[in-house]
């Protein structure tokens, strides 16, 4: 089945915008957890804006089923992944100004410090995941790069505007996927899914894990975080 990552980072946003200490994300992962999460993802951005260094290290001791660390490929990041051994990094393109992660990484184009970086993780045993758009030429560049996986960004599949561009969006995932199996990266995906659009994405060829947080995050200001863990998880189920 596809398993289900969850990113709690918007738990911390809450947090963050009183700076106190509650809601704890902390407490979000170990509930998400029961609710029968496979992963807590958590992204700890260059200016600190949700997850903070102290989430990071004390959500290595408690995760108990796997810790995907969302970063982008800096320095300073790469020595906090060596240093915190999360289960997988995922690498990710980060601007300040921007709300959200905004576009694929262009590894095709990336400097010798991400190469320098995926060596460096994947010799200290961590999974690499590198976040990028549904194209040809990245996939290539990651296979090249030394990932074992690649996430597959459904942002423009999420933010399409008619039925058109929506199949168009999903086509060009679908080869996507078929191109990342072929060439032996394992399939994910995420950014953007939410409990209507994430039927669609669960056939797509190959996929086996999905990162999702916003719209769990969201739902579970009203329903509760164990249930909106829960009802994400039946749609994966019922269309895996
Ligand atoms: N995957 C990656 C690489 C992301 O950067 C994000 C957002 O932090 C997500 C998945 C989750 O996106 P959303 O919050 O829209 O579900």
């Amino acid at each position: 089945m596809i398993a289900l990552h969850i990113n709690i980072d918007h738990v911390a946003t809450v947090r963050q915008a009183r700076q106190i200490s509650e809601p704890d994300p902390v407490t979000a992962a170990g509930l998400v957890e029961l609710a029968g999460a496979d992963g807590i993802t958590i992204h700890l951005r260059e200016d600190r804006r949700h997850i903070i260094d102290r989430d990071v290290r004390i959500l290595r001791e408690t995760i108990q089923t796997r810790m995907n660390l969302e970063m982008a490929a800096t320095a300073e990041m790469f020595a906090i992944a060596l240093d915190i051994r999360p289960d997988i990094v995922t690498l990710v393109p980060e601007k300040r100004e921007e709300v959200t992660t905004e576009g694929g990484l262009d590894i095709a184009g990336a400097a010798e410090i991400m190469h320098k970086g995926i060596a460096q993780l994947r010799g200290a045993g961590i999974r690499v995941s590198l976040f990028i758009d549904p194209d040809a030429e990245q996939i290539k560049a990651s296979q090249k790069a030394g990932a074992e996986d690649v996430e597959l960004h459904t942002g423009c599949y999420a933010n399409a505007e008619n039925s058109e561009e929506l199949d168009r969006e999903y086509q060009r995932l679908v080869s996507a996927a078929e191109l990342a199996h072929q060439e032996k990266l394992q399939v994910n995906a995420g950014h953007g899914l939410n409990y209507i659009n994430t039927q669609r994405i669960c056939g797509l060829p190959h996929l086996r894990e999905l990162n999702i947080g916003h719209s769990i995050v969201s739902r579970a200001i009203f329903v509760g975080i164990s249930q909106a863990v829960q009802e994400m998880r039946e749609i994966i189920i019922r269309n895996s």
